[in-house]
This record gives C-alpha cells, sequence and structure tokens, in this order.
C-alpha cells in the first residue's frame, strides 16, 4: 500500500519591473546595481541579489568565483550571509535577485539555484515568516514567489534534526 502526496508552488508574474511595488522596484533596482560588482571571471555570468530586512535596510551581494570552482559562492548566499552576519536579529522580509551576461540578453527571470533556496529557507524558519523572493532578468518579465519554501518542496530543516 502506498499513497501519493502531490503539491503545488505558485508564483506570480508581472509583465516587467514596472508594474511592481515600489518597494520591490527599489530592492530589484539595488540587485540590478550590485552584480556590477560580481567577482566572475570563470562563468562571466554577473548576479546580483539584494536582501530587505525588518526595518527596510538593504543588503546585497553578488557571486563570487574562485579558481577552484566550488569554493566560489552564489550571490544571495553572499547577501543572506552578510544580512545575517551584520544584523542577526533583524527579520528577512524579501530578497530580489537579478542577471546579466555578456554572452546574452537576459530577458527571462533568473531563479535562485537549489542550494540557495535551502540556505535562504534556513532563515525563513528562524524568523518563522515567509521571504517573498523576487526573481528578474535583465528585462522582461518579473517572478513573485510569496516563501523560499514555496519553491522548495520537502525542505531538510532543523526540524528534521529534532530542533
Ligand atoms: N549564481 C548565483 O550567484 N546565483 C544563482 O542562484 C545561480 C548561479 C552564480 C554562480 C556562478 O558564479 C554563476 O552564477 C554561474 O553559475
Amino acid at each position: 500500500m502506498s499513497k501519493q502526496i502531490t503539491g503545488n508552488y505558485i508564483y506570480d508574474v508581472y509583465e516587467s519591473s514596472e508594474n511592481l511595488s515600489k518597494t520591490d522596484k527599489d530592492l530589484l533596482a539595488k540587485a540590478k546595481e550590485v552584480l556590477a560588482n560580481a567577482y566572475a571571471p570563470y562563468s562571466n555570468f554577473n548576479v546580483g541579489a539584494a536582501v530587505l530586512l525588518e526595518d527596510g535596510t538593504i543588503v546585497t551581494g553578488n557571486n563570487q568565483e574562485n579558481a577552484a570552482y566550488p569554493s566560489g559562492l552564489c550571490a544571495e548566499r553572499v547577501a543572506f550571509f552578510y544580512a545575517s552576519s551584520q544584523y542577526p536579529s533583524k527579520k528577512i522580509i524579501a530578497v530580489a535577485v537579478s542577471a546579466k551576461t555578456e554572452k546574452m540578453p537576459i530577458n527571462v527571470p533568473v531563479p535562485p539555484c537549489g542550494a540557495c533556496r535551502q540556505a535562504m529557507a534556513e532563515f525563513e524558519i528562524k524568523f518563522d515568516s515567509p521571504i517573498r523572493v523576487i526573481m528578474s532578468g535583465e528585462s522582461g518579465e518579473v517572478f513573485i514567489s510569496p516563501s523560499v519554501s514555496n519553491l522548495l518542496p520537502l525542505l531538510f530543516s532543523s526540524k528534521n534534526l529534532g530542533k
């Protein structure tokens, strides 16, 4: 005997960043701004992330690569870890992500990788509060997920460790 569990995920699709709320538009603008400082000589794929904290503080990050490839880190984790290291008790409300590369124009939203979803979900659980994920390319549609866990079914968390 077995039973099958199904789930679904949801996200809002905005026709362009012009249609976002002012808060989201400003956060996304920051993510787009800071991708210029990415250290991405190997992929030439610059990613920027901007994290909004409960008091309005915005913490940014970008991808930092390394000659030993796996030693690099994605923009989202740079931003989240920096936010947590500087403001450990401030709740994280939202994150905006965008990317740019010389190889092609990016006109579709850039979704956070699986490892970043896992890392970001930690803070959703820590603060017991959803973190909105705003995903964008250079242009085109913008996707907004109401939470990180919405993008990560069956996530591994502190609950699995009995905490
Ligand atoms: N990258 C990010 O910074 N965030 C993501 O969510 C996806 C990938 C970076 C890692 C690497 O430096 C480059 O983009 C190409 O994968």
